[in-house]
């Protein structure tokens, strides 16, 4: 999702910058991203994202006793094809396919 529509960077953008460790500070979230400045509307919203981080990762740390860098989360890949199931007919007549009990 779009943090910054006039700069279109994402929320993933955001995560990115922070898990790679140059990021530790809005700002220097913006400057990473390249971000020029626009309407601002954006401020807010990656303030509390780079705070939910840094909130993270010291909770991370205080559960693991040492600073474990969270990383960004992968976009899902695209959904595997579904293979028909593999259904043998019954041949003779009158007789029930046999079924699940
Ligand atoms: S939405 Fe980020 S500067 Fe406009």
């Amino acid at each position: 999702m779009y943090v910054c529509v006039c700069n279109a960077v994402t929320e993933d953008d955001v995560h990115g910058c922070m898990a790679s460790g140059a990021c530790t500070t809005a700002k220097e979230v913006k400057t990473a991203c390249g971000m020029l400045p626009g309407c601002g509307s954006c401020t807010k919203r990656i303030h509390a994202l780079v705070s939910e981080y840094r909130t993270a990762s010291e909770l991370a740390d205080a559960l693991t006793g040492g600073s474990l860098p969270l990383t960004a989360v992968p976009e899902p890949s695209a959904p595997a094809t579904v293979s028909e199931p593999n259904v043998t007919q019954n041949t003779e007549r009158g007789t029930a396919p046999p079924t699940a009990a």
